[in-house]
């Protein structure tokens, strides 16, 4: 079966006065039809700039500047900015960490989810209003008549994301990019909106793309998981074969942090040190300086993704080395 999404060795660099730094390094993974696919790792890993690009969103001084972004067969990355706002509106649905940022603070929720129908699909204004209402209901929004009304300001944190759910998959979009959907809203609505936007994309046969730093969110919502470091991604498999058998080093840190994967009197572990700057890439692997594995030719050698057992990595470690179970601790450097 062909991808709905195929990204082919996105390469995207940010011109700065001194130097051009490279933020996405050759990244390529498929999302087929009505697949999860989680993206994690930690803060400056490049999770956002890789969604952005797909979205078509990148600012100045960003760019794409190699690798391939395909839609349904349709190439996505050199469209023209009014054919890539169309597509935005009707195939692609984005869910941003800030609901504010996908809600227009001066509009309604209901007048914004007309628009974005009337817009996008060929309905009349009852029409698109009596879906908005569906809308709404469907994604819990109580008396959602009444609420149709209400401005962005007047509804909680998790009833703003919520109305941004329910913009984001108005015209049945074929693909939701979901940065950090979650991140900005307290811990006990945090569960109730990952629940939603699962359902919501099972009963659709949406597609999503599942940003967060959270492998616990990764373990319960996604099919399959791509792990990204400093730019580049170390390990993408089915979530149950990375969780189970993390192979790089890398994700074995992040898979022993999640607490409900740990027995319960193991300290949660963290990775010893941090993510290496844009402009301070360490050689070959940039992961080595924090591997507890490394070998001397990490420092030297880049490692470039490669199939070992169902899952893809970029280590040099030899394929039964890099397989552990994730009940040991063994291999995690830890700050404690
Ligand atoms: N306009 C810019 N100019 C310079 N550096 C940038 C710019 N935009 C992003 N970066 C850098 O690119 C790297 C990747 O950023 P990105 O936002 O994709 O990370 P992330 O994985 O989403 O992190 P987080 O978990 O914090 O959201 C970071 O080091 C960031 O500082
Ligand atoms: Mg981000």
């Amino acid at each position: 079966m062909s991808a709905l999404l195929s990204v082919a060795n996105l390469r995207v660099e940010i011109a700065t006065r001194r130097a051009t730094l490279v933020a996405i390094d050759d990244v390529s993974f498929d999302i087929s039809a009505g697949e999860v696919l989680g993206v994690v790792g930690e803060s400056g890993a490049g999770k956002s700039i890789t969604g952005t690009a797909i979205l078509g969103l990148l600012d100045h001084p960003a760019r794409i500047a190699a690798g391939r972004i395909m839609l349904d067969g349709q190439h996505i990355n050199a469209l023209p900015a009014a054919e890539m706002r169309k597509l935005r509106g009707k195939y692609i649905g984005a869910v941003f960490q800030d609901p504010l940022t996908c809600l227009n603070p001066l509009m309604s929720v209901g007048r914004q989810i007309v628009q974005t129908l009337t817009t996008h699909l060929d309905l009349t204004a009852s029409e698109a209003r009596s879906r908005a209402l569906r809308l709404l209901s469907e994604v819990g929004i109580p008396a959602a008549r009444e609420r149709l009304d209400s401005y962005p300001h007047e509804l909680s944190g998790g009833m703003r994301q919520r109305v941004v759910l329910a913009l984001a998959f108005a015209c049945a979009p074929k693909l939701i990019i979901a940065d950090e959907p979650t991140t900005a809203l307290d811990v006990s609505i945090q569960a109730q909106i990952i629940e939603l936007l699962k359902r919501m994309c099972r009963e659709r046969g949406t597609a999503v793309l599942l940003i967060t730093h959270d492998m616990g969110v990764i373990a319960d919502t996604a099919d399959r998981v791509a792990v990204m470091y400093a730019g580049r991604i170390v390990e993408l498999g089915s979530v149950a074969s990375v969780l189970r058998h993390p192979r790089h080093p890398y994700t074995r840190g992040l898979v022993a942090s999640i607490p409900s994967l740990r027995r319960r009197h193991v300290k949660l572990l963290q990775i010893a040190g941090s993510m290496p700057h844009l402009d301070a890439r360490p050689s070959g692997c940039a992961f080595h300086p924090r591997c507890p594995v490394r070998l001397p030719r990490c420092a030297i050698d880049r490692p470039e993704i490669h199939q070992v057992g169902n899952a893809s990595i970029a280590c040099w470690l030899p394929p039964d080395a890099s397989s552990t179970d994730t009940t040991s601790d063994k291999g995690v450097a830890t700050d404690a």
